[in-house]
Formats: structure tokens, C-alpha cells, sequence
């Protein structure tokens, strides 16, 4: 049994991740228009993962007999400047989902709901590998800054995920 206001913001939460496939999304058709080929396999990936995030939180609404809302999403941005911008804006959202979960954590506590905080720990751990991915692409982008060869090369290697 979960509080009226965990099954609200579990709810927000399949937005928010149903938001962050979009946004990947997105930056995954830009990558691709761009012949940044690469990176849009990194981020059609990234996609999928986040609609699994999604899903795993409708699922554990079903295993507690919460309601399930269906959000409806907003159109992404769809211009980019440039690899380095699409992993900035990556980073800089992936930290607000983090603190999002961080959040539903502290919910869980005030609301003596153990089951809840036991299945938030697995998003937990998931946003530190979320952030540390990002955060090392931001990194090499800006060791290579505008040397088209450095760009390349990265690219590739994100096209291997
Ligand atoms: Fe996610
Ligand atoms: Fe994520």
C-alpha cells in the first residue's frame, strides 16, 4: 500500500523519464541529420533504456494496486549547436532526474513506506552510471574542443554502445 501523494509523484515519474526518452530522442534525429551516426545510436539507445525506467515504474504501481496515469509529454527542443551542447544538456538533465529520485527517497521515508524506498534504490545506484556516462562524454568533448578529427573519434566510439 503506497500514500496518495508516492502514487502522484511515482506517476510524475514515468513522465519524467517518458520526457527523457523524448529528449533523447530528439537529440538522437539531430546527431543523425548532423552525421553525428554515433552519437544518434548512443542516444536512440539511451531512449529505450529511459522507456524501461518508465516501465518499471508502471510495473511496481501494478504490484502495489496504485493507479497508473498515462502522461501526455511536451515536444522537445530540436536544435542543438553542437555534440558538446547535446552532452551538456544530457548531463545537466540527468542530474535533475537524480535529484528527482533523491526526492522520492526522502518521501518514502517520511511515509514509513520501506517497500517504495527499496525499489527507488535501484534508480539510486542507476543515476550514478547515468551521470558518470554523461559526465566523461562532456569531458572528452572538452579535451578535444572543435578538432573535427577528436569529434570524429569520439563519435565512433559512441556508436559502439
Ligand atoms: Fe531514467
Ligand atoms: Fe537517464
Amino acid at each position: 500500500m503506497i500514500t496518495a501523494r508516492m502514487e502522484k509523484e511515482l506517476n510524475a515519474q514515468i513522465k519524467a523519464e517518458y520526457e527523457s526518452a523524448f529528449i533523447y530522442m530528439s537529440m538522437a534525429a539531430w546527431a543523425h541529420k548532423h552525421a553525428y551516426f554515433g552519437t544518434a545510436n548512443f542516444m536512440w539507445k539511451q531512449a529505450k533504456e529511459e522507456e524501461e525506467h518508465a516501465m518499471k515504474f508502471v510495473d511496481y504501481l501494478k504490484d502495489v494496486d496504485g493507479n497508473i496515469e498515462i502522461p501526455g509529454l511536451a515536444k522537445p527542443e530540436g536544435s542543438f549547436k553542437s555534440l558538446l551542447d547535446i552532452f551538456e544538456k544530457g548531463l545537466e538533465h540527468e542530474k535533475y532526474i537524480t535529484s528527482r529520485i533523491h526526492n522520492l527517497v526522502t518521501i518514502a521515508d517520511e511515509d514509513g513506506d520501506y517497500a517504495t524506498s527499496d525499489f527507488l534504490q535501484w534508480y539510486v545506484s542507476e543515476q550514478v552510471e547515468e551521470e558518470r556516462n554523461f559526465r566523461d562524454i562532456v569531458k572528452m568533448l572538452k579535451m578535444v574542443s572543435d578538432h573535427a578529427n577528436g569529434i570524429m573519434m569520439i563519435d565512433s566510439k559512441l556508436g559502439a554502445r
